[in-house]
């Protein structure tokens, strides 16, 4: 039976591998949580205007008036901007720290399958990315589509949700992206929600079917709940 064998002190890597794993994994379930409740929420599309309406005034009012107007809002903002900041981080250093333990060699440790969700993993999130970068300049700032309306909106008012997302969605460009990212984020979440099990260093077979398959269903009903929104959109089933 061979030793392991230690890296010296010196070169051993601050913070752990282990500990950038954790990382991803922790803030991955927090942005899979977000995505799905954020699918959830956008389904009251179907209800009509005033429930999505209705539902992003009551994002904002939630609390109101024992808390500040928005701070529950602000409060998930901020968990979600500390948590994207430290997942692209820890994705950052993991992938410098693989391209250098690898050095010039190039060998497939992997299966087939799996070696190719994890080279999709840095492309599609940076796809990813951009896209809630355009995103909350399209529907949350409303830049692209209705800035005046969007901003003035108080207590009192409700947020015109609805028009800004048909408004959106009515060009074939957006809707098409829209559509195509769902794709992007359902594959993600899939491939990194497989990794989260290795990551805890859970290996029983069953687990692991069970797991991927709640995997796969939340990944399907992100795909179906907001990718169906633009193309209904674009076909004028929504109006
Ligand atoms: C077709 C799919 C989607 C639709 C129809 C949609 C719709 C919306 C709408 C209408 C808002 C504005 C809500 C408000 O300000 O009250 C919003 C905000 C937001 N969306 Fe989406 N969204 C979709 C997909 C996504 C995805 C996949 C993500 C994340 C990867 C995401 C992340 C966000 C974030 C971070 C906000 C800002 C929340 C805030 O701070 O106010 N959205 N979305």
């Amino acid at each position: 039976m061979t030793a392991a064998v230690e890296r010296p002190a010196a070169t051993r890597h601050r913070p752990s591998t282990f500990a950038l794993k954790q990382v991803m994994a922790i803030t991955g379930v927090v942005f899979v949580a977000f995505t799905f409740i954020h699918m959830y929420g956008n389904l009251k599309v179907y209800w009509g205007r005033q429930a999505l309406d209705g539902y992003a005034t009551w994002l904002r009012e939630v609390g109101y008036p024992l808390l500040p107007y928005k701070s529950v809002l602000w409060a998930l903002r901020i968990t979600l901007l500390v948590s994207l900041v430290a997942h692209v981080w820890a994705a950052v250093a993991l992938w410098l720290r693989g391209r250098a333990a690898r050095g010039k060699h190039r060998r497939r440790a992997m299966p087939r399958s799996m070696a190719w969700g994890a080279r999709t993993m840095l492309p599609g999130g940076v796809w990813i990315l951009i896209f809630v970068v355009v995103h909350l300049l399209d529907l949350t700032v409303g830049l692209i589509v209705a800035p005046e309306s969007w901003a003035a909106q108080g207590p009192d008012g409700l947020i015109p949700a609805y028009d800004n997302l048909v408004a959106s969605f009515s060009r074939p460009l957006m809707a098409a992206y829209y559509t195509f990212t769902m794709f992007v984020i359902a594959f993600h979440i899939w491939h990194g929600w497989r990794t989260l099990l290795q990551d805890w260093g859970i290996t029983g077979r069953r687990i692991r079917v069970v797991w991927a398959t709640i995997g796969a269903l939340i990944a399907l009903a992100i795909v179906l709940g907001n990718a169906a929104i633009p193309l209904l959109v674009l076909t004028g089933v929504i109006a």
